[in-house]
C-alpha cells in the first residue's frame, strides 16, 4: 500500500453545466502501483478522460481522497500541485498536442524545461535527445510536427511524456487517431518503455484488444469504475 503511485478513495466530482449540478465521478475507490499498467475502458462521455484529470492533479475533486504517492492533493496549493504533476506525471493526449511552431527536439525540451527549471540548458537538451531517441525518433530532431506522420507525432508526445521520468502516465486514448498497425506499435513501444523503467500506466483506450494488454482493466459507466476479471494471458 505504502507504494501505491496513485489512488483515490470514496471521489466524487461533480460539475456544474448550464446551472445544473452533474455528478460526473460516482464515489471512486481506486489505486494503481508502480509499473502497473491499467486499461480503462467504457462508453463516450462515462467519465474516462474526467478520471484522467483528476488524478492528473487537472482537475480538483469535489470530495474524498486523491492522492499521488502518499501526498494528499486537497493539502496542495496551485504551486505544489503543478510541482507534483510536473515531477510526477506525465500525460499522453490523444490529438498530440504538440507545438507546432517548435522542432520535435523543442517540444521535447521545452516539457524538461517546465517541470525542472534549475536544469542547465545542454543537461535539458542532452536529456530531450535521449528521450526522442528512447521512441526511435533520433533522426527527426529538427522536424516540426506537421512534417512528421501521425504515428510520429504520438512518438514525439510520448518522449515529451516520459523526459521527465514520470512515476505515471496517463494515457487518454493515445492511438485514437492512429491507423491500427501504427496504433499496434505506439503501444508496444509503451508498454516496453513502461516496463523499462517501472512506470505505471493508466491506459484510457476505446480497443478491447488493447485493454485486454494491460495488468488490470477496469471499465467505466456513467462516473462508475468497476474492475473487470483478471485478464487470461
Ligand atoms: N467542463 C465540464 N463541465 C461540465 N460537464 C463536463 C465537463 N467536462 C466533461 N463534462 C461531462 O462529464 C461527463 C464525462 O465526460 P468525460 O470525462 O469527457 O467522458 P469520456 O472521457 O468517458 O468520454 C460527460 O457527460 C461530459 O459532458
Ligand atoms: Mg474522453
Amino acid at each position: 500500500m505504502i507504494d501505491t503511485i496513485a489512488r483515490t478513495r470514496d471521489m466524487n466530482l461533480h460539475l456544474n453545466s448550464g446551472g445544473s449540478a452533474l455528478h460526473i465521478l460516482k464515489s471512486i475507490t481506486f489505486a494503481i502501483n508502480p509499473g502497473e499498467v491499467v486499461s480503462v475502458v467504457g462508453p463516450s462521455g462515462s467519465g474516462k478522460t474526467s478520471l484522467l484529470m483528476v488524478l492528473g492533479g487537472l482537475e480538483k475533486a469535489s470530495d474524498g481522497v486523491v492522492a499521488i504517492g502518499g501526498t494528499n492533493l486537497a493539502g496542495l496549493d496551485e504551486d505544489q500541485l503543478a510541482d507534483m504533476r510536473r515531477q510526477n506525471i506525465g500525460i499522453l493526449f490523444q490529438n498530440f498536442h504538440l507545438i507546432p511552431s517548435m522542432t520535435a527536439l523543442e517540444n521535447v525540451a521545452l516539457a524538461l524545461e517546465i517541470a525542472f527549471d534549475d536544469l542547465p540548458v545542454e543537461e535539458i537538451m542532452a536529456r530531450a535527445k535521449a528521450a526522442l531517441a528512447e521512441v526511435g525518433l533520433a533522426q527527426r530532431e529538427t522536424h516540426l510536427p506537421s512534417a512528421l506522420s501521425g504515428g510520429e507525432q504520438q512518438r514525439v508526445g510520448l518522449a515529451r511524456a516520459i523526459v521527465t521520468r514520470p512515476r505515471l502516465l496517463l494515457a487518454d486514448e493515445p492511438t485514437g487517431n492512429l491507423d491500427q498497425e501504427t496504433a499496434a506499435s505506439a503501444i508496444d513501444l509503451l508498454f516496453a518503455l513502461a516496463r523499462r523503467n517501472n512506470m505505471a500506466v493508466l491506459l484510457i483506450t476505446h480497443d478491447n484488444n488493447l485493454a485486454k494488454r494491460a495488468d488490470r482493466r477496469m471499465r467505466m459507466n456513467r462516473g462508475e469504475l468497476q474492475e473487470l476479471e483478471a485478464t487470461v494471458s
